[in-house]
């Protein structure tokens, strides 16, 4: 923009030329940005009618009281345009913003879909729970752990087959002696020497084992491991402590079955069968692990005397639960990360 000359404070034609300006360039302001642009070249303190008026200074007093009243009139002139086109920019203003802004209370929502915890956790924390209401604590031991805690101290001797029965993922180099843990049973170990006797804890973690991905078996799974030490424990109080979670698990209808069997860890040592009366396809027995009463030399191992205390123990897949227990019939369903597997059963299971 050219700075417009400034008029002499009594040159009537230029003053009248420069309202004139003024007035066309508040019209030619298509908004209120432009015309924040044009009042100030023409009302703001380079503006040619402000500058005459500062020349007023110079006059002799009868030119003064001319040119006052001359560039008086001419500012009002311009005032009054000004505000005049405000208003009406505002009202434009306003309007656009009413028609830009509009709010369609009734269109459709876009959806956020909700977060899902995943189902072999909150089955997880299930478990916790029923044991913890019983007055039990929750353990966890260690991923990577010592071949001596996961077989050793567990009476898996060095050339027991049950050894290759687990297989198990060795961690380099050999001389360190480590796995990734093929069961949650070491933990029993960990916690009589890390806890005052008597001992009621449950672990629930990941278990490792060398299986190929199918339907039923994943390399990457997790178990819970129940294990209890005190005075006088009998197989009634394993029994009993196994019922009460089947139930609470399956509902009241649940019962469970001990059928003899062999770990080198317990003896003895039983399989674990749950009856669950509403059973996909009918009410069935369900093989869901094992158990038995804490082997004497397990107990040395961890320091208690079997001459003072005895013990139970029970081990069990969380995804083998899952499946009977929610009707999943493959496991890779589990691991996939799809959340639509999660969103089927919502935040519960
Ligand atoms: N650790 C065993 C497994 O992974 C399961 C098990 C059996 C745990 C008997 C126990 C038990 O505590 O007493 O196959």
């Amino acid at each position: 923009m050219s700075t417009p000359e400034t008029p002499h404070p009594l040159d009537e034609s230029a003053i009248e030329r420069s309202v004139e300006e003024a007035i066309a360039a508040f019209a030619a302001a298509g908004d209120l940005e432009e015309l924040k642009a044009a009042r100030l070249a023409h009302t703001g303190d380079k503006a040619p009618i402000v500058l005459a008026n500062r020349q007023i200074g110079t006059l002799d007093k009868t030119e003064k009281a001319a040119a006052g009243k001359l560039l008086g009139g001419a500012r009002g002139k311009i005032q009054k345009a000004l505000a005049a086109r405000t208003e009406v920019l505002e009202v434009e203003h306003a309007e656009r913003i009413l028609v830009e802004e509009t709010v369609d209370v009734t269109a459709a929502g876009r959806r956020r879909p909700l977060g899902a915890r995943h189902p072999l956790s909150v089955l997880q924390e299930r478990v916790s729970d029923v044991f913890i209401a019983m007055g039990w604590e929750i353990a966890e031991g260690p991923e990577i752990e010592s071949e001596w805690f996961n077989f050793d101290a567990l009476n898996i001797a060095p050339d027991h087959p049950s050894r290759e029965m687990q297989d198990t993922f060795f961690v380099e180099p050999p001389e360190a002696h480590l796995v990734l843990r093929t069961h949650t049973s070491p933990v029993q170990i960990r916690s009589l020497l890390s806890r005052e006797l008597p001992v009621y804890v449950l672990c629930p973690g990941k278990t490792f084992r060398t299986d190929e991905l199918d339907a039923t078996h994943t390399p990457v799974f997790h178990q819970f491991e129940g294990i209890a030490v005190d005075k006088g424990l009998t197989m009634a109080d394993l029994k009993g402590t196994l019922e009460h979670f089947a139930r609470r698990m399956l509902g009241e209808d649940a019962a469970i079955r001990l059928r003899p069997a062999y770990f080198p860890f317990t003896e003895p040592s039983a399989e674990l069968d749950v009856w669950h009366p509403e059973a996909k396809g009918g009410p069935r027995w369900i093989e869901w692990g094992g158990c038995g009463m804490i082997n004497p030399a397990v107990l040395r191992a961890a320091g208690v005397d079997p001459e003072e205390y005895t013990g139970f123990a029970f081990g069990m897949g969380i995804e083998r639960t899952l499946m009977f227990r929610n009707g999943v019939p493959d496991m890779r369903d589990m691991i996939e990360g799809d959340i639509r597997f999660s969103q089927h059963f919502g935040m519960e299971v």
